[in-house]
Parts: structure tokens; C-alpha cells; sequence
């Protein structure tokens, strides 16, 4: 079975860093069932949309997104998910248009100050669960990454995640199961040399442990 994961529309190359140019158009993708899935950033008025997804997700979705049992409120989790990024990070919601829940999924990419790499977490609401919208954000995000100059995408989750470990794979990701914490980290190169910032001449920052 092969779902629409890298069936993007819209999503185009946008000068470098440049957020705003980056969801100027509509970028949508079409599910194996026919569903049209917009991405676009959150914002601050989707934290009702985004507690309802939350609501909709079972705690064992939860816990594999954030690797930790959540003691956070719904509304809580959606007011940080739905905040303010830091420059070079990106926060993507996929609006399902015309329905109850309209955020069917969000996916994050975090990003060091230089954008040497970027830790990519995503996290699909049950019900939309297996339609291939993972895939398609993850491709969407990868995307994004490279519009945005961003070195390379890291991920880690736990190594029961098959989902994960099919979506990684197949976008050739290499895979290095850590015993120790018992998870998996997932990681692509997006760019070859140094970062953009530093290219363009920006000041350095130093890269976070
Ligand atoms: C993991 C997650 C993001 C995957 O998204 P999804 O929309 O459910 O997954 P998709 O429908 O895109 O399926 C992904 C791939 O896994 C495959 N798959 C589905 N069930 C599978 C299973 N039990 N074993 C192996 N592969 C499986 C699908 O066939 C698909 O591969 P394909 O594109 O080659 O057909 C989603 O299930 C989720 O949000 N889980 C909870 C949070 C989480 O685990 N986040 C990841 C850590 S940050």
C-alpha cells in the first residue's frame, strides 16, 4: 500500500529563510481517500481547533510525541503548540477544510539559532491516523527545511513507532536505535557545508548540546 505522502501541491522552492513566501500560496495534498489537506503555520486562533485534536488524540499518541506521560491540560498543550516560533522554526498545521475537527495534524520543525539542524516532531489526531497524512506533512516539512536554509532534520521517538520508522525510511533517513534511552534517532542531511547564516555573513551563534 502507498499513500500520498509525497503528493504535494503548491509547495514550491521560496528564497531562503523566507517563512511568509514560504505558505504565500496554498499548499495542499490529496489522501489516498480523496481528502484535500491544506498546510499552512498555526496561529494563536487555532488553539481551539488544536485542543479539539488534542481531545481526539489516546494517550499512547500522546506519549509517543512527546516521549513523557502528559500531565498538561489539552488547552495547555495547544496554547504552546499554537505560540510564538522562534526565528527558524516552523509550526504546521494540516487543515482538513469543512470540518468539525479542521486540524487533523501539527508538525514542528525546532531549529538551532544557526540552523544546522532542526529536531522534526509530528503528531497526527487518531481518527486521521494510517491515511497517509504523516507521510505528507513529513514530506512538507522536509520541504520546508530546505526553503528555509536549515542543515539537517533530526527526529527521535520510541522504537515501537512503526509509522515513524516507514516515514523516515522511505525519505532516507539514516536510523540509529540508542539502547540506552531506548529510542530512535532518525536523522537527514538537508544540506551539505556550513550554515546559510553563516554563508550570508550573519553572526554565529553556538549550536545548543
Ligand atoms: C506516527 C504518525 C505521525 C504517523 O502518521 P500517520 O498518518 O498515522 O501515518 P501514515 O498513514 O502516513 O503511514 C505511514 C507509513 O506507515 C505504514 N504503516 C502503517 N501501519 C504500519 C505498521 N503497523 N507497520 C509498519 N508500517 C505501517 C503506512 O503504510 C505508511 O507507509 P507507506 O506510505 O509506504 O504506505 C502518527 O501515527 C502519530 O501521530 N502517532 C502519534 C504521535 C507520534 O508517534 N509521533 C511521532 C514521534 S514525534
Amino acid at each position: 500500500m502507498g499513500h500520498a505522502g509525497g503528493d504535494l501541491h503548491g509547495a514550491r522552492s521560496v528564497p531562503s529563510g523566507d517563512q511568509d513566501t514560504l505558505f504565500s500560496s496554498v499548499c495542499e495534498c490529496r489522501l489516498d481517500d480523496g481528502t484535500i489537506v491544506q498546510f499552512r503555520p498555526i496561529t494563536m486562533s487555532d488553539v481551539p481547533a488544536c485542543e479539539s485534536m488534542l481531545c481526539s488524540c489516546s494517550r499512547k499518541s500522546l506519549y509517543s510525541r512527546y516521549e513523557r506521560i502528559i500531565t498538561s491540560t489539552p488547552r495547555e498543550l495547544a496554547e504552546e503548540l499554537c505560540g510564538d516560533c522562534a526565528e527558524g522554526d516552523l509550526t504546521v498545521a494540516a487543515v482538513v477544510p469543512d470540518v468539525n475537527l479542521p486540524i487533523a495534524g501539527v508538525a514542528q520543525l525546532i531549529s538551532d539559532p544557526n540552523l544546522e539542524a532542526a529536531e522534526y516532531a509530528v503528531l497526527v489526531a487518531d481518527p486521521w491516523q494510517g491515511r497517509g497524512l504523516g507521510g505528507a506533512l513529513t514530506s512538507f516539512c522536509l520541504r520546508a527545511a530546505e526553503d528555509l536554509g536549515i542543515g539537517r532534520v533530526i527526529a527521535e521517538f520510541l522504537p515501537d513507532n512503526m509509522r515513524m520508522i516507514r516515514i523516515l525510511e522511505i525519505r532516507d533517513f539514516s536510523l540509529h536505535r540508542d539502547l540506552q534511552e531506548r529510542v530512535v534517532c532518525g536523522q537527514k542531511l538537508i544540506r551539505d557545508g556550513g550554515s546559510k547564516r553563516e554563508a550570508s555573513g550573519s553572526s554565529s551563534h553556538q549550536e545548543p548540546e
